[in-house]
């Protein structure tokens, strides 16, 4: 997700879930290729698994910055066929491809000759006017017919027009059952639910007859949820037991970063949410909201909001 899960972000959900797949926010082709490329998709190899995601519509550029990203080291490189802002609109990419199948099918292709990691697809069930109920089959086949055998799917269309991205993330109506009946039309194909969903539970209940899930604004918001996903989801061991083991767990890694010049407001950003609905949660928001931005800041502030929570807590 654009300006949310940046390494710092996901390097923190790594904390809580040793086997999620984590994805970057997008990068176009062009900054891939022309850009500064190790400020845009360098990631700590303690990162993975995790997949590059990128936008664009031109094949030979989109086949390069894939294998920019192999090169980088990814598990996989996925397309985003479902952003629907103004900015990539005008740059033809994102959720307007929707309606240009054979242009995805084009550029999925060249994707997948040029690295041997999966190629992936992000896309909605449709844009505008567009017949849902034909326009998702006709581009599955069409991906299908390319060897891509993972979409995952944000269960809403997009409205091109007169929507601002957020609200095209919660006015288009979800439609769980069309992303169902997709698995049912193309079984060998792996289909991953997305959009609206608010909990590991939810999302275990409404994939069960597909292959998968994706979490976006829920486990930005509430990242702890996040530390049940081993347990749950891969029969394996949770490796966080409390949010407070999350923070401590996470301070080696905020305490190198700082040395590196990054500032602690750009990580304590993506922890502000670790203690929703639990005691203590104010607090631990309001310091880090007002302590980590300061100039210097450092991994004091991140214990002292750690300290005051846990005093909330134990007065409970
Ligand atoms: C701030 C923000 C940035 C996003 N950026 C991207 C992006 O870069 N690529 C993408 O495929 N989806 C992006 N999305 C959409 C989410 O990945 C997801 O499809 C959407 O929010 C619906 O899922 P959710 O209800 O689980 O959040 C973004 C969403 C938000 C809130």
């Amino acid at each position: 997700m654009m300006d949310w899960t940046d390494r710092h972000c996901r390097s923190f959900h790594r904390i809580l879930s040793r086997n999620a797949l984590l994805y970057t926010e997008m990068a176009t082709s062009a900054a891939v290729m022309h850009g500064d490329v190790q400020r845009l998709i360098g990631f700590s190899p303690e990162e993975h698994p995790v997949a590059l995601q990128l936008g664009g519509s031109d094949p030979d550029d989109l086949a390069q910055a894939s294998r920019n990203g192999a090169e980088f080291g990814y598990c996989e490189i996925n397309l985003n066929v479902g952003c629907p802002s103004d900015r990539v609109q005008s740059g033809k990419f994102g959720a307007c491809l929707m309606r240009e199948p054979d242009l995805v099918a084009d550029c999925l292709d060249a994707m997948n000759q040029a690295v041997d990691i999966p190629v992936t697809l992000k896309c909605r069930i449709g844009v505008d006017d567009q017949e849902a109920e034909q326009a998702l089959p006709d581009l599955l086949a069409r991906v299908r017919a390319c060897g891509i055998l993972t979409v995952i799917i944000h269960a809403r269309k997009a409205w091109l027009q007169g929507l601002s991205p957020k609200e095209n993330r919660t006015i288009p109506p979800l439609d769980y059952d069309l992303v169902g009946r997709m698995k049912a039309t193309f079984p060998d194909m792996e289909i991953i639910l997305n959009g609206g969903l608010e909990t590991l539970a939810q999302g275990l209940e409404q994939s069960k007859k597909l292959d998968g899930f994706m979490l976006g604004r829920a486990a930005y918001h509430k990242p702890w949820q996040l530390a049940d996903a081993d347990s749950l989801i891969f029969g394996a061991e949770n490796p966080v037991s409390s949010p407070q083991d999350a923070v401590l767990a996470y301070l080696p890694y905020m305490g190198d970063q700082l040395q590196r010049g990054v500032r602690l407001h750009s990580m304590t950003r993506h922890l502000l949410g670790l203690f929703h609905g639990r005691p203590g949660a104010r607090r631990w928001r309001r310091i880090l909201s007002e302590k980590a931005n300061a100039e210097g800041a450092g991994l004091d502030v991140v214990r002292e909001a750690l300290e005051a929570t846990s005093q909330e807590m134990e007065t409970i």
